[in-house]
């Protein structure tokens, strides 16, 4: 396993819609999918998408702190085409950050509930709802497949800011920031 380099907004991987996998025997599917849990977990990322790493394939992984997810940890997931399907139109806003755009954060909305689907690595097709943060988790990265970044979903462009400036006016006013991990 080695980690990789990744890929920052403006790369013409992170621009373009990725290729279905249609082969999951492929000894280098699996090899990718090792690096990029050796290059998240190196990054302090909780998701990454292989466009990220310059593979413009659709494969996702992520996974989710229990204190992230109302106590409950959502394991490391290996995601290969997953689909998305919102449950209804609430949406949420939080900060979001994201290791393509490294240094800023800002205000995204989400769908608050949804259903998604994918293969697993022995090409099980698993569905799962989430909520909340683990919801908002699988939506950046799989906008990661389909050329997104998250400030393209951002509704207020004044909300745009450096992690670190937000993160010391907060503490000089006294407050804690809680930021979001990056994807
Ligand atoms: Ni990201």
């Amino acid at each position: 396993m080695s980690a990789l380099s990744i890929a920052r907004m403006g790369a013409e991987v992170l621009r373009q819609p990725a290729a279905e996998v249609v082969d999951l025997a492929d000894p280098g599917l699996w090899d990718l999918v090792d690096d990029m849990i050796e290059t998240m977990f190196e990054a302090g990322g909780v998701g990454l998408a292989a466009p990220q790493v310059y593979h413009a394939r659709r494969v996702v992984i992520f996974f989710v702190p229990a204190a992230r997810n109302q106590g409950i940890e959502v394991p490391l997931t290996v995601m290969v085409n997953p689909v998305i399907n919102p449950l209804d139109d609430v949406t949420e806003e939080s900060l979001e950050a994201c290791l393509s755009v490294p240094g800023l954060t800002g205000m995204v909305p989400r769908f608050a509930n949804i259903r998604y689907h994918y293969q697993d690595m022995a090409g099980a097709l698993i569905e799962r709802e989430a909520h909340g943060f683990h919801a908002r988790v699988v939506q950046h990265e799989c906008d990661h497949l389909d050329g997104v970044v998250y400030p393209m979903r951002m509704d207020d462009l004044s909300t745009l800011a450096f992690s670190d400036v937000l993160l010391a006016e907060a503490s000089a006013r006294g407050h804690e920031l809680e930021l979001d991990e990056e994807g």
